[in-house]
């Protein structure tokens, strides 16, 4: 008997995995019925237009919701209170069904914007009239570019575009995006949707993209943040600690990551601190995964008090799509029924769910008395309050002329085109073989898996671009070109490698494109090496060996590849990375090859070794290494053996030094005598302060440091350099972090020339530490300071007294 019960669980078990994996292909896959989804009326304007409500038969005057001279809190309660039970539910899934009994339309609540207005999901599409919108890089090479002007610069292109086809009737204004998990492991699959391994760089790009789709020009600090005008609304998403997709087995769905509190503060949660607290975002969902046991969306811990208490969102939260259905019967959390499920998560703090399941279930569950239906109000409150901030009641004048014109236009898809140069990283540059010159690099040979991408270059939740340069277009405006496959992207023959080195042996200079795809790192799709597919080294290695000019090679790829043999082979004078350059990629890479545009692109995670992998598990959290175990760490902050590239690396077509003109090297910071000194766990012999450390809760956090760094272009061409900033607590504190990025700013110096850039960091920020308690410290002693890649660092004091 018990034997055919587990044997009948695991074959439950078996065809829920294979089931999910063909419904539910990306995250956010449509709910059972949304293809029947009527679109958003072209004609619709804004819900409380007097002539709907004349054409409804209704009386608008007795209708306090549209009354715009009451807080957009009271007119939110005012229809919440209007619903019955079962005229709620019907509104807190993605497609929210209205009440025209009193005026309210529907609304379909899942659109997405990641790189580019996208149609994912069922609230966006695509026809005629509104063909395409701009697509830009895919955000792990846009996160290259460390230039937070850029990340915002995009955010706004993108809301003007949905804002625009929302106008037309054919977008939604909610928005799920930004991704912001961090990238813990090399091989995820989802790496090319985010900002690489770094907590603070992902958080910074989260709260300027979001600010840049989020914020009305002119009313972005509004008194009552609860009622600040939204152009539309972001998403930062999947909270927490989700970033595995299908590993060997180990899905998503299923998997329950292992979390320290150290590594959830200091890691995991940090961007999603930053995004709510910086960004200001509007909505956070929460993902499929469980963190130690408990699925995110059921975790009142994680959404009531931390999310909506700690960091007081103001918004909605959202499960990722189908995720209620995910925890019941994929982690058969608790063994609840359906009302069980719905009343737990509702009760967790999850306001809308992506899917059925509420629309389905919390009718019973109130009747059941499983839940109160006032959790329901509280959600349909802040949903409502948001719908009011993006306008949807009460019409967006700043908006109303945004038309076709604004959707693709050329000013959008030059931005693209500059978000992509400002990405791409140049990883080798022997000699100075880069730029080419074009008078006398006439003859080139294009070459590679890559040579000709097009929707290659715009990875995963993009919409259809509004055209494609591929580098084959690209480099033939310019040149004479041989164009020559090799291979396709899996390479499992070698065929089609004799033609390319024919094509090298002939051409000035032969410009190789290879890497990775959808098909190898994508959405339910981690990698297994960190290696090129098939036979890719061997084109390389084949095409370098006869080529009769320099080889530069090209990789388009999120993760990083071992592509050691090509940096130590002097027949390849050029490496760059291109990452998902979006629709202009070609261009891009072009001008950077011909010198129209120096690279100052830094890599936003660690190129690992090919065998880091094989002393891991993807599935092992932890950050800090192991060393009786052989576990190397993760990310540049805790790994310290020896890599590809490095976290931050990069090079450029000139030279720059630094030198710090001003600088402040110590801080003293008064206590009173309720702020106590706290000791922390330091290395054996290691000096301990007699004021060790103090609680960064017990601190007014409002000390400041700052520099100066003149940055000197020593080289004979103008340049883009990010300049790096690092801090470095005092040595002898057991198991920290060896550094970790407190801030960048990207500048252009002309040759010769110079440029100071100021610096300004919050000592609670930016030298603080999470101990192994949980507890965040400011510990005192001798910090270090660093800038750039070791160029310079000095020590900064931080002394505590009462
Ligand atoms: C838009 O309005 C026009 C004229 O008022 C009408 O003919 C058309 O059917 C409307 N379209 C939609 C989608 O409601
Ligand atoms: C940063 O990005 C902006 C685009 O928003 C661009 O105008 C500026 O030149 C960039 N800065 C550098 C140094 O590349
Ligand atoms: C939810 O309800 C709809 C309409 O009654 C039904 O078609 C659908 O199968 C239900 N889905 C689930 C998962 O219960
Ligand atoms: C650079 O050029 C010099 C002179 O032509 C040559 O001796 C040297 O080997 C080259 N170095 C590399 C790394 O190609
Ligand atoms: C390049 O790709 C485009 C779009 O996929 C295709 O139409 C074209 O034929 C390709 N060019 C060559 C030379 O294969
Ligand atoms: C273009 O390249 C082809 C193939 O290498 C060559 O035969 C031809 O002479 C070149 N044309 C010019 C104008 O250089
Ligand atoms: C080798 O690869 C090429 C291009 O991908 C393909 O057209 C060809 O059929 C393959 N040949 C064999 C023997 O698999
Ligand atoms: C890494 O850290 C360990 C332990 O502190 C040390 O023994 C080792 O030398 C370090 N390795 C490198 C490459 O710095």
């Amino acid at each position: 008997m018990a034997t055919n019960i587990s044997f009948l669980s695991f074959f439950l078990a078996f065809l829920f995995v294979s089931t999910a994996a063909r419904d539910v292909p990306f995250d956010e896959s449509p709910s059972p019925s949304p293809s029947s989804t009527p679109k958003i009326k072209s004609n619709f304007t804004y819900v409380c237009d007097p002539s709907r409500f004349d054409d409804l038969g209704l009386d608008i005057t007795t209708f306090s919701y549209c009354d715009t001279s009451l807080p957009f809190t009271v007119r939110a309660k005012d229809l919440v209170d209007q619903m019955t039970l079962s005229e709620k539910v019907r509104q807190i899934g993605d497609l929210a069904y209205g009440v025209p009994r009193i005026g309210l339309p529907k609304y379909e609540w899942w659109s997405e914007a990641l790189h580019g207005v996208s149609d994912v999901g069922p609230g966006t599409h695509f026809d005629e009239l509104i063909p395409g919108a701009t697509s830009f890089p895919t955000v792990i090479l846009t996160a290259a570019s460390f230039n937070e002007s850029l990340w915002k610069n995009i955010g706004q292109v993108v809301s003007t575009e949905a804002r625009a086809m929302y106008n037309l009737g054919r977008a939604g204004l909610t928005y799920w995006s930004p991704n912001i998990n961090v990238v813990r492991d090399p091989r995820w699959g989802r790496i090319t949707e985010t900002p690489g391994e770094d907590p603070y760089t992902v958080g910074s790009y989260a709260a300027n993209y979001v600010r840049g789709l989020q914020d009305v020009e002119g009313q972005e600090n509004t008194k009552d943040l609860n009622s600040r005008p939204l152009k539309v609304s972001a998403c930062c998403k999947h909270y927490a600690a989700y970033d595995v997709d299908n590993w060997l087995g180990v899905d998503r769905y299923h998997f329950d990551a292992r979390v320290t509190e150290q590594d959830m503060l200091e890691t995991f949660l940090r961007p999603f601190e930053m995004c709510v607290k910086d960004g200001d975002v509007s909505s956070v969902m929460c993902s499929y995964n469980r963190v130690n046991g408990i699925p995110t969306c059921a975790d009142p811990k994680l959404l009531k008090d931390t999310i909506r208490g700690e960091w007081d969102l103001h918004g909605y939260i959202v499960s990722d799509c189908d995720s209620i259905e995910v925890l019941m019967d994929g982690a058969k959390w608790l063994d609840d029924t359906h009302e069980d499920a719905v009343a737990q998560v509702l009760k967790a703090g999850l306001d809308l769910d992506c899917g059925v399941y509420y629309t389905n279930f919390t009718e019973n569950a109130v009747m059941q008395g499983k839940v109160r239906e006032n959790e329901i109000d509280k959600s349909l409150n802040y949903l409502y309050v948001v719908l009011m901030r993006l306008g949807f009641f009460d019409g967006s004048p700043s908006f109303i002329s945004l038309g076709k014109e604004n959707v693709c236009s050329d000013e959008h898809i030059e931005l693209a085109v500059e978000a992509a140069r400002e990405g791409i990283v140049l990883l080798k540059n022997d000699n100075d073989t880069l730029p080419l010159s074009s008078n006398n690099f006439k003859n080139l040979a294009v070459i590679g898996p890559h040579a000709n991408a097009t929707k290659v270059m715009v990875g995963n939740y993009a919409g259809i671009p509004c055209q494609y340069s591929s580098p084959l277009d690209a480099f033939s405006a310019i040149a004479n070109v041989t164009y020559e496959i090799g291979c396709d992207v899996m390479c499992k023959n070698e065929t089609l490698i004799f033609p390319a080195m024919q094509a090298a042996k002939n051409a000035d200079a032969t410009i190789l494109f290879v890497g990775l795809d959808l098909s190898v790192e994508a959405e339910s799709l981690d990698r297994v090496d960190l290696l090129l597919p098939g036979y890719q080294t061997q084109l390389i290695n084949q095409v370098a060996a006869v080529a009769k000019g320099p080889l530069i090679l090209v990789i388009m790829s999120a993760g990083g590849v071992d592509i050691s043999f090509a940096k130590n082979n002097p027949n390849i004078k050029a490496i760059l990375w291109a990452g998902y350059p979006g629709e202009e990629g070609g261009r891009a890479i072009s001008d950077i090859v011909f010198g129209k545009y120096n690279p100052g692109g830094r890599l936003p995670l660690t190129w690992h070794k090919a065998d880091y992998v094989d002393q891991l598990p993807m599935t092992s959290m932890p950050l800090r290494p192991v060393e009786e175990f052989g576990y190397p760490g993760r990310t540049y902050k805790f790994f310290n053996g020896s890599t590809v590239y490095p976290f931050g690396y990069g090079l450029s077509y000139t030279k720059f030094n630094y030198q710090i003109t001003t600088s402040q090297r110590s801080l003293d910071i008064k206590l009173d005598k309720y702020q106590h000194c706290r000791d922390l766990t330091f290395e054996d012999g290691a000096y301990r302060p007699s004021c060790p450390a103090v609680l960064v809760d017990d601190m007014s956090c409002n000390d400041e440091f700052e520099f100066e760094v003149e940055v000197q272009n020593v080289g004979s061409k103008d340049g883009n350099e990010v300049v790096m900033v690092y801090s470095k607590p005092p040595t002898g504190i057991a198991r920290t972090h060896a550094k970790q990025v407190i801030g960048f700013n990207r500048v252009f110096v002309p040759a010769g020339g110079s440029k100071k850039v100021k610096f300004t960091f919050n000592a609670c920020k930016s030298l603080s530490i999470v101990e192994n308690n949980g507890y965040k410290f400011l510990p005192s002693g001798g910090h270090t300071i660093m800038v750039g890649d070791g160029e310079i660092s000095f020590p900064f004091q931080v002394n505590f007294q009462y």
